[in-house]
C-alpha cells in the first residue's frame, strides 16, 4: 500500500504534470499562429511529453494501492511576446518543476518510501535532460536576437528536433 504522505505529495504533482501539459499546448499554438511553425511542432510534441509524465505517475499510485487524483486545474497563460519570453518561461517553469520533484522525492526519503524514491529516479534524469535541452534553445535564441533570417533557422532547426525525437512510449 502507497504512504498517504507520499500519495498526496505525487498528486499534486499529477497535477503540476497536467498543467504543464497544458502551458505547452498554449505555447504551441500562440507559435503556430504566428509564424513558428517548427516551434510549434515542438511543443505540440512536449505537451505530449507532459502527459506522458503525468499517466506515469497516474499509473503509478494506482498500481501500488493507491488512487490517482484529478484536480482543478487554472488556465496557463495564453499571450507571449516571442519565441525568447516562451523558452524564457519554459526554462523558469522546468526548473519549478526540477524542485517539486526533488522535494517529493525528499518527502519519500523522510517516510522510507525507497521504492517510490526508486521511481522517482527517472524523473530526476528527465528533469535534468529537459533543463539541458531548453537551456540550450534558449541560448541560441538569445544569439540571433531579433534577426529574422536567425529565428528562421531556428524555427527549423525546431521542427528537425521535433521530427528526429523518439516516439513518446505508452505509459
Ligand atoms: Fe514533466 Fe517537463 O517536466
Amino acid at each position: 500500500m502507497l504512504n498517504l504522505k507520499v500519495q498526496d505529495a505525487i498528486n499534486v504533482q499529477i497535477k503540476k504534470e497536467e498543467f504543464s501539459s497544458r502551458l505547452y499546448l498554449s505555447m504551441a499554438i500562440w507559435c503556430e499562429t504566428n509564424g513558428y511553425p517548427g516551434a510549434a511542432a515542438f511543443l505540440y510534441r512536449h505537451t505530449e511529453e507532459e502527459r506522458m509524465h503525468m499517466m506515469k505517475f497516474v499509473r503509478y499510485v494506482n498500481n501500488r494501492g493507491g488512487k490517482a487524483l484529478v484536480s482543478d486545474i487554472e488556465k496557463p497563460e495564453n499571450d507571449f511576446s516571442s519565441l525568447n519570453d516562451i523558452f524564457t518561461k519554459i526554462l523558469v517553469h522546468e526548473e519549478y518543476i526540477t524542485e517539486s520533484i526533488n522535494n517529493l522525492y525528499g518527502i519519500t526519503m523522510d517516510e522510507k518510501d525507497f521504492s517510490t524514491g526508486n521511481f522517482l529516479q527517472w524523473f530526476i534524469t528527465e528533469q535534468m535532460e529537459e533543463e539541458n535541452l531548453m537551456r540550450t534553445i534558449l541560448d541560441k535564441i538569445s544569439l540571433v536576437g531579433m534577426d529574422k533570417a536567425g529565428m528562421f533557422h531556428i524555427d527549423k532547426e525546431l521542427e528537425g528536433m521535433a521530427t528526429a525525437a523518439k516516439p513518446i512510449p505508452a505509459v
